[in-house]
């Protein structure tokens, strides 16, 4: 028996619903493979804040980083100032255990229609980088009720910063299409872009066989939804992967889908696991989000802990299930995020005695 701690963050509005729902599904595929899930949970977010005033105890990035990995939901809630969410949890696990990847795949699933016309085929790995950027912490806000108000970022853009997930992305694309799109912005406005693609060129040249584009973002985002066939695996910096992320998986037909993996690749941390989605306060407490994209980063989770078979089983459990139109209100269905929760976990059971021919 094979015993991985990870800690629970379900944090925030429908990351509470749809985090039971996942740990169920995983808990089911690995009951009898051999493999122990030892959920660490948390109740740190934004209720967490308003009884403490921090979104986590002083010790919580200590207390994560002896377990195996992070499984999180969402933060985000109305009530709460997002800088707080977000700088108090969310970024700074991301930053201190150097999850530089993030690594978001998207493709299409039979039965569901797309979003755009002609409802194509869409199967696109987002390689985002996911610790520096625009993301970067210098920058904040002056004068604040006067006339001078102001608010400032600087982007830091690294060439280790830039060399490492450019690495990462060309090794993504070596197991594909060998053809890796670089979302940029280099026609002389924004600085730093030049620099990523001058870096992001010389990395893929190094590897050899990879054919490389670079693409302006504001017209990659038109190609996305154009033509999103010509697309397989894209290298983005923090942001535009985050906008890149949330269009294709819209693409698809809901964002509610689409999974995350913060990674640390080296495995010197522990890498994090999430939806991409937040926490939807319109729709937190009823009991209807998608819990696909927290099962899916769930499956990504095992798949990086040494568990590919288990995650192959999961994944193709819960794209039957979706393929059957087994699926909440965001894809056009009925069912609750329990009942697809339920079906999945009955999915896995039917296929392994289907593997077993009981
Ligand atoms: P969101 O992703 O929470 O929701 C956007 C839209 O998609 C909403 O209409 C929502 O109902 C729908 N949606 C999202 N996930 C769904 C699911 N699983 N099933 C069905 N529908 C789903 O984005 P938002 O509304 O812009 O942000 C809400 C909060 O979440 C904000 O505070 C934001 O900062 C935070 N946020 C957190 C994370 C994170 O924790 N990683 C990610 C994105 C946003
Ligand atoms: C995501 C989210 C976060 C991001 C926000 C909530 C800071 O949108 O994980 O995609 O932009 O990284
Ligand atoms: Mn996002």
């Amino acid at each position: 028996m094979t015993t991985h701690t990870i800690s629970v963050l379900a944090g925030d509005g429908i990351g509470l619903e749809v985090m039971p729902v996942a740990i169920e599904v995983l808990d089911a595929a690995t009951r009898d493979a051999g493999v122990r899930l030892d959920w660490r949970v948390q109740d740190w977010g934004s209720d967490y804040y308003r009884a403490h005033g921090t979104m986590m105890p002083a010790d919580a990035i200590e207390t994560m980083a002896a377990t195996d990995a992070i499984f999180l939901g969402a933060v985000g809630h109305p009530d709460v100032s997002d800088v707080e969410t977000l700088w108090g949890m969310l970024i700074p696990i991301r930053r201190a255990f150097d999850q530089y990847v993030n690594l978001r795949p998207v493709r299409s699933f039979a039965g569901v229609r797309s979003s755009l016309a002609g409802d194509p085929e869409i199967d696109v790995v987002i390689v985002r980088e996911n610790v520096e950027g625009e993301y970067s912490a210098v920058g904040g806000r002056s004068y604040q009720g006067t006339p001078h108000e102001a608010a400032y970022q600087q982007s830091l853009f690294t060439r280790h910063g830039i060399e490492r997930i450019a690495t990462y992305a060309v090794e993504v694309a070596s197991g594909r299409r060998k053809h890796l799109v670089s979302a940029t912005k280099s026609n002389g406005i924004i600085h730093t872009m030049p620099f990523w693609d001058e870096v992001v060129a010389e990395v893929v040249d190094r590897a050899g066989d990879i054919e490389l584009e670079s693409v302006l973002i504001d017209a990659l985002a038109a190609r996305a939804v154009r033509s999103p066939q010509s697309l397989d695996v894209i290298v983005a910096s923090n942001l535009f992967g985050d906008i890149l992320s949330d269009l294709v998986a819209g693409a698809v037909g809901s964002i509610g889908i689409a999974p995350s993996a913060n990674l640390n690749p080296a495995g010197e941390h522990p890498s994090m696991f999430e939806p991409v989605h937040g926490s939807a306060p319109d729709i937190a407490g009823r009991g209807i989000a998608n819990p696909v994209g927290q099962i899916w980063a769930g499956a990504m989770m095992l798949r990086h802990l040494g568990h590919p078979q288990i995650a192959d089983q999961i994944e193709a459990a819960f794209t039957a299930v979706v393929e059957r139109g087994e699926v909440t209100p965001d894809l056009g269905g009925t069912l609750s995020t329990r009942e697809v929760g339920a079906a999945v976990i009955a999915e896995l059971a039917a296929q392994r005695s289907r593997a077993t021919g009981a």
